[in-house]
């Protein structure tokens, strides 16, 4: 079979998703290399890549446990070997549950809570099925989502997982998704509901929380273990324009397929480039603008008289957690050649 390693990008048919190792790289000793040596974990969210391939990478490069959002992706990671594994979400009802004490059983894994009933119904599952499962109470810090809020409500559930046969009581985890100033303070309440847990006499043991936007100023506040971020991996024009410390791995490589003056039409659209956070970049050409996204076409704004048809252009997404989830496979490239073809073996799941 004709192997595509080794050849250049420009051998490829197009639209291709493709995410470039050098900036991979860059991007995980950017966020690696300050917590080298100190008692800060980073775990990488594993919603923003989908792909084993990919976290089998991070992994060599010096990953320590994957972040997932749903059980599909943590059943990817087990599968791949990866198996020091937090799912930051609630695993509720039978078949869910049935699944998660399988996984117990081959992965370190742990999941959050925010309800006693669903303490009740994993400590059962986890009985019947003889696993141990770590549990983190889930605070809710200003995200507006799942969690209890901050001390007692947090405290109640830590002791009712403590004293559940099943389970282990590892810690909380708190994510708000802000920025600085309103973080710090959620942060306040994160590590004051650790602080009253153990003076009741639990060990906490995990508290994590942060992404992207937050690293470093969470990862350096006291009390914090473990910090989570995701799409600092691969990026995305919209993250880049708060993040610009870390570079845009993921692109689609696409073909001008119709021209006027002053615009030409990419053979990549929405089904493509997620435009859940707007309209993409054309990397390397900045003064040519993406103005939409139908289905097949992407439509830009550009002085066309040096642009020919069939001309490769590297489109950058606006959310790359999302452009991943559109995709089946991707090509790792390092300077212009193919260095491997990974699947996206979690895209597409919701379950
Ligand atoms: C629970 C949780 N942790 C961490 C993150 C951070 O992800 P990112 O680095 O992509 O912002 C998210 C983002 O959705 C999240 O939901």
């Amino acid at each position: 079979m004709y192997s595509l390693i080794g050849q250049s990008i420009a051998a490829l048919d197009t639209p291709q998703l493709l995410i470039d190792l050098d900036l991979v790289d860059a991007n995980l000793e950017r966020m690696f290399a300050p917590f080298r040596g100190k008692r800060v974990n980073v775990r990488v969210h594993f919603k923003s890549l989908k792909c084993a391939g990919l976290a089998r990478h991070i992994a060599k490069t010096g990953g320590n446990g994957f972040l997932c959002a749903k059980l599909n992706e943590a059943e990817v990671l087990a599968d791949a070997g990866l198996t020091d594994i937090l799912i930051a979400n609630q695993i509720v009802g039978p078949i869910k549950v049935r699944r998660l004490a399988q996984l117990a059983h081959r992965a370190q894994v742990r999941v959050c809570v925010d309800d006693e009933k669903n303490i009740d119904e994993l400590s059962r599952a986890m009985k019947e099925a003889g696993a141990i499962l770590g549990v983190l109470v889930e605070v809710d810090i200003g995200m507006g989502r799942c969690g209890v809020d901050p001390g007692e409500p947090a405290l109640t559930l830590a002791r009712r997982i403590h004293a559940s046969p099943g389970l282990r009581f590892d810690g909380l985890q708190g994510y708000d998704g802000q920025r600085r100033a309103k973080c710090l303070q959620s942060l306040d309440k994160l590590i004051g509901t650790r602080r009253l847990i153990e003076k009741a006499g639990i060990p906490v043991k995990v508290v994590t929380g942060a992404g992207t936007g937050t690293w470093e100023f969470v990862g350096c506040y006291e009390g914090v273990t473990e910090i989570q971020p995701g799409s600092f991996v691969l990026m995305d024009v919209a993250y880049h324009a708060v993040r610009p410390e870390f570079g845009c791995a993921l692109t689609i490589l696409a073909s001008v397929i119709s021209r006027r003056p002053g615009r030409y039409i990419l053979d990549a659209g929405s089904k493509a480039i997620s435009k859940d956070f707007g309209n993409p970049a054309i990397k390397n050409h900045p003064q040519e603008k993406v103005l939409k996204l139908s289905e097949e076409h992407a439509t830009v704004e550009a002085d066309t008289t040096a642009i020919g048809m069939g001309e490769r252009r590297e489109v950058i997404p606006a959310h790359c957690c999302a452009t991943m989830n559109l995709h089946r496979n991707c090509l790792a490239i390092r300077k212009g050649r193919i260095e491997a073809l990974w699947p996206i073996e979690a895209s597409g799941r919701y379950d």
